[in-house]
């Protein structure tokens, strides 16, 4: 029927882990190193395992060194799951409640480990939810 690496099927979220991952989203960014920019970035991640890890943005006096809360909490999740590990789903928050969906470097690094995933983000009227993929046509691959 199908070819070989067929596209999954994107499964909606619950409420329920929307609102937990925008909880966690929301609490990371209190964590932020921001001395910079001011601009406090949480991002929470939900794994296909069932697993919620956080991260924050870590700014630098040398500002391209940065690293933005969507990486940090990609990283803190293959780091408790090995390479294995899949976004189920992915949400960032600010705390300017600013409009900030991630930025093209962070999109190519969601859209590794889950191109299918609902990714939400701060939105101009409040949180608005995109497939990464679709945030990221023609996202390089391997
Ligand atoms: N930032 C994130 O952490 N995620 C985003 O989606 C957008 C930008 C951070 C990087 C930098 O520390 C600050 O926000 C301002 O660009």
């Amino acid at each position: 029927m199908s070819g070989p690496n067929p596209k999954p099927i994107p499964v909606p979220l619950s409420s329920a882990e929307r609102q937990r991952l925008l909880e966690a989203a929301r609490a990371a960014l209190a964590q932020a190193y921001a001395p910079y920019s001011k601009f406090h970035v949480g991002a929470a991640l939900l794994s296909e395992a069932g697993k919620f890890y956080t991260g924050c943005n870590v700014e630098n006096a040398s500002y391209g060194l940065t690293i933005c809360a969507e990486r940090a909490a990609i990283c803190a999740a293959v780091s408790a799951e090995g390479g294995g590990m899949r976004i189920r789903a992915l949400a960032v928050l600010n705390g300017n409640d600013a409009p900030c969906s991630p930025c093209g470097a962070c999109r190519q690094v969601i859209f590794e480990f889950g191109a299918q995933a609902p990714v939400l983000y701060q939105g101009r009227d409040g949180v608005e939810e995109s497939i990464a993929a679709a945030l990221l046509p023609e996202g390089f691959t391997l």
